[in-house]
């Protein structure tokens, strides 16, 4: 195969910041995905609907023209989210839902949740206006090591949640674990998850053997290999539980190659050949469409899109290094070879 068209995709998580940095960040998102999830972690964060958009309105004026692009906006759940803004979120349809942080867990995220329990009240109206969940699924307390963080989030907080609001549609995010994995196919449709390129394509070796490699770091950090391998067999499994969501998340290269290195890998400029590469590596190209560019909206209850994109078999070499509005930036996968690029 040398060309393979697919409906246009989305990206169910992404940064894309703010200020300058917007005038790379979204056309490099919008010249191939059609929606993308755009994630509320700015500083300060996006916390009420008023504030979504007029962060929306900054990122169209960066849209190409002529470009159709659609930001859907996450809004950051606080302890102090209160019903009404549940409410305006549920009626406005540009929010497509809310994003929990467990306080400390990545960037940004110190404004986030330090109690979920106390929210029940909160995860209830949003599970009766049907207003999705999205969570960054790791507890933060110093007695439990890194690697373990999503899988002791799952045990203490997603289960018991789910057993009090079984209709509540959740997105467990940026998946790493065959953990995460078991537990999204244990529950019902309105529960799904996103898996990122990085988690596709490498485990911790990747991050730590022959040196350590800033760029590979992101949270939830990367697992070993057995996990990786059941997040890879999710993904060509054809549940349409699993979909994309790159969580494309730049930070200059300042802050990556330093002494304590931002977590997040800057994805977008390779995203979509990112997939591409995984599944054929699996042998499954013909699954990318539905992982990439079907299951995410038909979650979301979206209609898929009616454009489509071009990949052609062509390699190529990801750059070392694009230069933004903010500095030099070395984008995941800097330097390496992709088979497959965008018409
Ligand atoms: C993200 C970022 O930099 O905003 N970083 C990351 O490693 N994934 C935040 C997040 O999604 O955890
Ligand atoms: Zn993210």
């Amino acid at each position: 195969m040398t060309e393979l068209t697919i409906t246009t995709p989305d990206d169910w998580h992404l940064h894309l910041r703010d200020g300058e940095l917007l005038a790379n960040t979204v056309p490099a998102t919008a010249e191939v995905f059609g929606r993308a999830v755009v994630m509320p972690n700015l500083v300060p964060p996006v916390t009420s609907v008023e504030q979504a958009e007029a962060y929306r309105q900054r990122i169209l004026a960066q849209r190409p023209p002529e470009n159709n692009f659609q930001p859907l906006m996450a809004l950051y759940l606080t302890q102090n989210t209160s019903l009404e803004t549940v409410r305006a979120a549920a009626q406005n349809p540009h929010v497509i839902g809310f994003k929990l942080y467990p306080s400390g867990a990545t960037t940004n995220s110190d404004a986030g949740v330090t109690d979920v329990d106390g929210l029940d009240n909160v995860f209830a109206a949003m599970a009766e206006l049907q207003v999705p969940l999205l969570v960054h699924g790791e507890v933060t307390t110093a007695d439990i090591d890194i690697f373990d963080r999503e899988k002791v989030f799952i045990d203490r907080h997603l289960r018991p949640l789910m057993q009090r609001h079984p209709n509540l549609k959740l997105v467990l995010e940026h998946i790493t674990t065959a953990d995460a994995v078991a537990f999204v196919e244990s529950q019902g449709s309105n529960v799904a998850a996103t898996i990122t390129p990085q988690h596709l394509l490498m485990n911790r070796n990747d991050l730590l053997v022959g040196g350590v490699r800033p760029h590979n770091y992101c949270l939830p950090i990367l697992k070993r290999r057995d996990h990786q391998l059941e997040l890879r067999r999710a993904a060509v499994s054809g549940s349409p539980k699993f979909f994309i969501g790159t969580d494309s998340a730049p930070h200059a290269q300042s802050k990556k190659e330093t002494a304590c290195g931002c977590a997040g890998c800057y994805s977008a400029p390779a995203a979509l050949p990112l997939y591409a590469e995984f599944f054929e590596q699996m042998n499954a190209l013909e699954k990318l469409e539905d992982f990439a560019s079907g299951f995410g909206a038909d979650f979301y209850g979206y209609p898929r899109a009616a454009t489509k994109v071009t990949l052609v078999r062509e390699p190529w070499r990801v750059p070392e290094v694009v230069s933004t509005a903010v500095g030099p930036m070395v984008p995941y996968w800097a330097g390496n070879l992709l088979n497959w690029q965008v018409k």
